[in-house]
């Protein structure tokens, strides 16, 4: 039996990732901070579907989780880099505390994380790893400065890495997903602004399953839904000082 971990589990795209991995009939790892969900969904999950679920409480957001998280969990086929959060609001207003939470997890975590889980699967010539990114990674966002070039960070580690191990039978795979239905908006203070009042707004399932057959299809890089392969491609042919004003307007 093949073990998967998924960061982020307790809600939004995690859950629906342990789904499908549940589905497919992958021991799991579920990580996040509710511990109590995670045994909710565990019980779930191992009922419906007849697989191991182990449940790891844990905030990944502070310096050294990837490596507690490693000293738990030592072996691991498929690993969802997943975890991560946002903050809409001036920079200089948003706390320290807060912009080095996001940093860690969204990055360095995730970072940690694919590099504790990479030898062993380069030993075996097999293994995947989906790292979540976000279409906000294709540019600079006036308002949410932090959370875009942590995005932008995770795009191009992964297409770097993913090119490192080309031909070694494991594969990086980086979802895309524009603004999508989970608790990401209310978590970010993003629920009134444009991002998510007028731009088409995503199915978590639907969003996650496009992540999860990538993966399996060892696809670089995924980005579920025209609308956002659209921003994705004018952030490669729009002048930068347009893409500047359009993200202030969607993120103010
Ligand atoms: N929803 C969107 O519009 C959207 C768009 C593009 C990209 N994304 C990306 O998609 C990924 C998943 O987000 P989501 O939309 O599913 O958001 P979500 O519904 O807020 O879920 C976030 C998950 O991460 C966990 N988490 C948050 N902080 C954590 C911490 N410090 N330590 C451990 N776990 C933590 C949360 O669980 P606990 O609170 O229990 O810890 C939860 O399980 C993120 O990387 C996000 O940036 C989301």
């Amino acid at each position: 039996m093949s073990r998967a971990i998924v960061t982020g589990a307790s809600g939004g795209l995690g859950l629906e990732f342990a789904k499908l991995l549940a589905a497919d009939h992958y021991d799991l790892v579920l990580i996040a901070r509710s511990a109590d969900t995670l045994i909710a969904i565990a019980a779930d999950l191992k009922n419906r579907y007849g697989v191991n679920v182990e449940t790891l409480p844990l905030d990944l957001s502070k310096p050294g989780a990837a490596a507690a998280v490693f000293a738990r969990v030592s072996e691991c086929d498929v690993l969802i880099n997943n975890a991560g959060f946002g903050t809409n609001g001036r920079f200089e207003e948003t706390s320290e505390e807060r912009i080095r939470e996001e940093v860690t997890l969204d990055v360095l975590t995730l970072t940690e994380l694919a590099r504790a889980y990479l030898p062993q699967m380069c030993a075996r010539k097999a293994g995947r790893i989906l790292n979540v990114a976000s279409t906000a990674g294709f540019l600079p966002g006036p308002f949410m400065a932090v959370y875009y070039a942590c995005k932008a960070y995770v795009i191009s580690f992964s297409q770097a890495i993913a090119e490192e191990l080309r031909g070694s039978g494991v594969t990086v795979t980086c979802l895309c997903p524009g603004p999508t239905a989970t608790s990401f908006a209310d978590r970010a203070h993003a629920t009134q602004t444009r991002l998510f009042r007028v731009q088409p707004v995503s199915n978590a399932a639907a969003v996650a399953l496009a992540g999860y057959r990538g993966m399996q299809r060892g696809r670089d890089l995924v980005i579920p839904g025209l609308w956002n392969n659209l921003v994705a491609l004018s952030s490669r042919i729009a002048p930068r000082r347009i893409l500047l004003w359009v993200s202030r307007k969607t993120n103010e």
